[in-house]
């Protein structure tokens, strides 16, 4: 996939924070190159990506696009009535199954994408399924783009895409919430704000370039810590036993439903 295969590529909602991540990566990973882009605003043309299409028609965009990337939010997509018939459809819309855009768009070649906001530094996790009419060629089109925004997988059922919406969909939510209980723990005990941000910030990125150099299991990470019978072992033993597995398990259920809901209501 390079810019010699003339891809021209849509992004729908292009404007917004996932479909201007997913532009910019694509464009840097040269996935596709500025005049094949397209892309679409509702209120204000933002002023980014020179040389490529912008448009507040749709319909137009889908016209001279052979992929195209709905991304606006599920609350606002029963507004974008465009015929794609003999297009390839990729949405990153959480909650809206399959056969919904397929009936929707009037294509049978869809995809359904879930990346999240580490997109923004091609750093997201994209899980995605297919439906049964797309082409290998079709599955290596996907590849690129989410490859340009960090790691892609396919998955089997679009249940493990509704699950995963809940899971990984969140980005940087859930370490941001451990680091915001710490932080708030070290302000407690008298930290200066400053140091205890940075304390905690550099925490996270640090555990993550770990797991990028060695790709451990988060399970023997944490056995291994307990097994040194220190400090850290201290306070996991104590985390646990004050119902931390329990209440992730709960949120993450809880956004289970949420993003099952979000479809149903579609
Ligand atoms: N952000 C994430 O981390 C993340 C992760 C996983 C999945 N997603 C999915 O990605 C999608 C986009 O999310 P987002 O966070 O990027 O939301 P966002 O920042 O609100 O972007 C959505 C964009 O769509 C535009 N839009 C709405 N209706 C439109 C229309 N008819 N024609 C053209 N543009 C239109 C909006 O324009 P206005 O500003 O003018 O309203 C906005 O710029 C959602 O379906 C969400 O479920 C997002």
């Amino acid at each position: 996939m390079n810019k010699g295969m003339g891809l021209t590529i849509g992004v729908i909602g292009g404007a917004g924070w996932l479909g201007g991540a997913i532009a910019a990566a694509i464009l840097d990973a040269d996935v596709v190159r500025p005049n094949g882009l397209s892309l679409s605003y509702r209120k204000q043309r933002p002023d980014r990506f020179p040389g490529a299409f912008w448009t507040p028609d749709n319909q137009a965009l889908v016209d001279r696009s052979d992929v195209v990337i709905l991304s606006v939010r599920p609350a606002d997509w029963t507004e974008v009535k465009v015929n794609m018939e003999g297009k390839l459809l990729i949405s990153v819309m959480a909650g809206i199954p399959l056969a919904a855009l397929c009936e929707s768009h009037n294509t049978r070649r869809v995809f359904r994408c879930l990346p999240n906001a580490a997109a923004e530094v091609s750093k997201s996790y994209t899980p995605w399924i297919a439906t049964k009419d797309t082409s290998e060629d079709d599955r290596a089109v996907v590849r690129a783009i989410f490859g340009a925004c960090g790691v892609q997988d396919e998955v089997e059922t679009e249940a493990a895409i509704d699950y995963l919406t809940g899971l990984t969909g969140s980005g940087p939510a859930f370490p941001a919430m451990l680091a915001k209980a710490m932080m708030d723990d070290a302000l407690l005990h008298g930290l200066d704000r400053d140091v205890a941000r940075r304390a905690v910030n550099m925490l996270i990125i640090g555990a993550g370039r770990l797991l990028e150099r060695h790709d451990t299991c988060p399970g023997d990470t944490v056995q291994t810590f307990r097994e040194y019978r220190g400090t850290t072992a201290a306070a996991i033993d104590e985390m646990r036993e004050a119902g931390f597995d329990n209440a992730v398990a709960r949120g993450l259920e809880a956004a289970l439903r949420k993003s099952v809901a979000m479809g149903d209501a579609s």
